[in-house]
């Protein structure tokens, strides 16, 4: 049996008998007001928004909306165990924490708060490239906690070398290249703070610490930031590589490497031809491409084409535990986490992320128990209703 998370209820119900109420908001949108009030306009727009005319965020929402739980009674849920294992690595719960970039944007403490919150749920934390803080640093705020490394495949095949290494060496244990963002999706909201942080050399602690990347510079970053920032422009991808450089990529590594960003089940299928090991169906929180199908719409096609052997991980939208048991019961394996724990870092660093999470966790666990299941792995396509199909 694994811990029930759903005690962190009872907690916060004993807390508030002596008096004490939590200090962060319970909703989404008061979290994410509460986020707000503690951030600079531009940081909270960062964060908050999306591409175009934001619709895609908007339905990543709505189709866990568009999904109904159906629970089961009489069953017995006195003991449950919520962990999955993930190539051969177990984990306490199918959550784990999407990879957000320039978190230095957010909270002082930036990743280093957030992997150190993940750590203490024994949650994986999965390191953008493009973080404020640079992956040994993680490794050595979160020595024991379980991580992941998300690559931008840089347009240098040693650069992207030396970032697998690295990763490899600090303790990373799986990869996740993400395929979406070849550009920076069109987002008006920072447009029109004319707001990009990487020009202003903001989260760009992997490269900067990075000696292939340093040894290509005229100047030390710290000396001469300038060039830096432009050879980091022009590195931070190749918009013509295909699935056949694909496969180079997968030599350079041991690791699982899984690829993020995959809404349509025929790359699912290439992607597995090509030798990735695990699938992260994902939108990118709708921050690239505007008017793109809802995440979870094509969750189910893409399960369709992947065995079930095969690591399917769910993210975009992701904002309860409901959201979560429905992911699962629509194929995935496990879900990232996004925008909701980045609300809580800005909110109250470390201890707003792990509360975050524990909320969460407790959610799932209460919402699994009270439709009557004990496991993730109980959870199927049948246990939910669409809503406007016909009854049964
Ligand atoms: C992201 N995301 C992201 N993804 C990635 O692969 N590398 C990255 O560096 C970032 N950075 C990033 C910054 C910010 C501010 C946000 C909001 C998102 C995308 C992230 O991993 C995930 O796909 C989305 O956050 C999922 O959408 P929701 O659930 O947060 O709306």
């Amino acid at each position: 049996m694994s811990e029930h998370y759903s005690r962190h209820q009872d907690a916060i119900y004993l807390a508030g008998l002596q008096g004490r109420r939590p200090e962060l908001e319970l909703s989404y949108q008061g979290l994410k007001e509460q986020a707000r009030r503690k951030l600079r306009p531009s940081a909270y727009d960062y964060v908050a928004g999306g591409a175009g005319t934001e619709d895609t965020m908007q339905a990543n929402e709505e189709a866990f909306r568009r999904w109904r739980i159906v629970p089961r009674m009489l069953r017995d849920v006195a003991e449950r165990d919520l962990s999955v294992s993930l190539f051969e690595q177990t984990h306490p719960a199918p959550l784990l924490l999407a990879p957000i970039g320039v978190q230095g944007l957010l909270h002082e403490e930036a990743e280093s708060a957030t992997a150190r919150a993940a750590a203490s749920l024994g949650l994986t934390y999965i390191h953008s490239t493009a973080a404020s803080t640079a992956m040994e640093e993680i490794a050595s705020q979160a020595p024991h906690g379980p991580r992941w490394f998300q690559l931008y495949w840089p347009r240098d095949p040693q650069l992207t070398g030396s970032f697998l290494e690295r990763a490899e060496k600090s303790g990373f244990t799986a990869i996740m290249v993400t395929l979406d963002t070849r550009y920076l999706g069109y987002r008006p909201r920072d447009l029109a703070r004319g707001f990009n942080p990487f020009l202003r050399g903001e989260g760009l602690a992997n490269y900067f610490s990075d000696p292939v990347f340093r040894a290509a510079l005229p100047a030390a970053p710290e000396e001469d930031a300038e060039p830096a920032i432009r050879h980091f422009l022009e590195n931070f991808s190749d918009p013509s590589m295909t699935w056949d450089d694909f496969k180079g990529l997968r030599q350079m590594t041991s690791l699982p490497l899984l690829v993020k960003g995959i809404l349509h089940p025929e790359d699912a299928q290439i992607a597995l031809d090509v030798g990735a090991d695990g699938i992260v169906v994902s939108n990118h929180g709708g921050r690239q491409v505007d008017g793109a199908i809802g995440a979870l719409e094509t969750l189910p096609a893409i399960r369709r084409k992947v065995p079930d052997e095969i690591p399917l991980l769910f993210d975009s939208g992701l904002r309860s535990g409901c959201d979560l048991l429905k992911a699962l019961a629509l194929g995935a394996d496990a879900a990232l986490l996004g925008r909701p724990y980045a609300w809580g870092l800005a909110a109250d660093g470390e201890e707003g992320v792990r509360e975050v999470l524990l909320r969460l966790l407790a959610d799932f666990d209460l919402a699994l128990a009270l439709s009557g299941f004990s496991s993730p792995a109980q959870l199927q396509a049948s246990d939910l209703k669409r809503e406007g199909a016909a009854a049964d």
